[in-house]
């Protein structure tokens, strides 16, 4: 089953668990960022790799989701997110983002693989108002440390895809 990885990372994490999915097994990889073309086409599994910015997709994924619904809804379909915390609802998540839920209904797996925050890669005004989540986040929790990547979710998301 020829399978492409389509994702959009902002400082480098969703992009991160991209490699070590590519590293696992045989792949295409796409970067919605950086490359302005790609056919679906010749493929027939598609895992799409997104962080959570502020409660949602970002724009570049929304819109990726909505113009390629049709196509993506005839393909095997997976999902993996980073982000500081787990969604603690997917559906609610496409809701917001205004993505259409017959695409969500469609996905056989998704996973919630961590998240990092990579102060020093974003500008000023994201970096800031990250930092004020983060303090605001660690004075109200029981744990002091800050998110990390779980290898253990990836492994399970390469397990599946094995
Ligand atoms: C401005 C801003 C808003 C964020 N909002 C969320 C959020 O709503 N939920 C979440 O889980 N993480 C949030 N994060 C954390 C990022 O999702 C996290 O750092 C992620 O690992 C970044 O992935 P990337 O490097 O692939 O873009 C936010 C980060 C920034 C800078």
């Amino acid at each position: 089953m020829k399978t492409l990885g389509i994702y959009y990372s902002k400082t480098g994490v969703t992009r991160d668990v991209m490699n070590q999915i590519q590293n696992a097994i045989t792949m295409d990889v796409y970067d919605i960022k950086s490359q302005p073309t790609s056919t679906l086409n010749d493929y027939q599994r598609i895992i799409v790799g997104t962080p959570v910015y502020i409660g949602m997709f970002p724009s570049k994924i929304k819109k990726y989701l909505k113009q390629n619904a049709d196509k993506l809804i005839n393909k095997e379909l997976y999902l993996y997110t980073v982000g500081g915390e787990e969604p603690t609802d997917y559906q609610a998540l496409f809701e917001l983002s205004k993505v259409d839920l017959t695409l969500y209904h469609h996905i056989k797996k998704i996973v919630y693989c961590g998240g990092e925050f990579r102060f020093e890669k974003l500008s000023f005004f994201p970096r800031v108002l990250l930092k004020m989540v983060s303090k605001h986040k660690q004075k109200h929790s029981a744990s002091e440390t800050l998110p990390s990547l779980n290898q253990e979710a990836i492994e399970s998301l390469i397990k599946v895809l094995s």
